[in-house]
């Protein structure tokens, strides 16, 4: 399961990866929001994040304006590895070497057609399990 969320500015962008991952029969949940009114982007980020720490969704991905706001907040929530990506080179990557767990998107950085084969990249590539990526993420929750 992909837990799904964004703020306002990231609200349709969402709803049209939420129309692709129905097309596909990936399961999701959408953690909110839930209309184009102003929201704060923390609320929706920490909501995904903390869904993906516990187990309860195997995979994130959270749109804002920028997706750099979701990013960060998400990246506070042990267990989280949130990735910026707006190409799809940054998305295989980042599942290759970082085995990022949360996807994050900025709905006024990217168009819906590039943001939906990020999506796919994204939820395509497996991590590569090699030893020292392994070591290399370890680490990022040793500081
Ligand atoms: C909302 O205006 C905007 O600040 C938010 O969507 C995001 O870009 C924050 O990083």
């Amino acid at each position: 399961m992909i837990a799904i969320g964004s703020d306002h500015a990231g609200y349709g962008l969402k709803r049209e990866i939420m129309r692709y991952l129905d097309a596909k029969g990936i399961a999701y949940e959408d953690k909110g929001c839930f209309s184009e009114a102003s929201v704060d982007y923390p609320v929706y980020a920490h909501a995904v994040a903390h869904a993906v720490a516990d187990g309860e969704a195997e995979k994130g991905i959270i749109v804002c304006g920028t997706g750099i706001g979701v990013s960060m907040a998400a990246n506070k929530v042990k267990g989280v590895r949130a990735a910026l990506c707006h190409d799809c080179f940054s998305a295989e990557a980042t599942r290759l070497h970082n085995d990022a767990n949360v996807l994050t998107m900025g709905a006024r950085v990217i168009g819906g057609g590039l943001a939906l084969k990020i999506v796919e990249t994204f939820l395509n590539t497996p991590f590569s399990g090699e030893e020292r990526h392994m070591r290399r993420i370890a680490q990022i929750e040793e500081d």
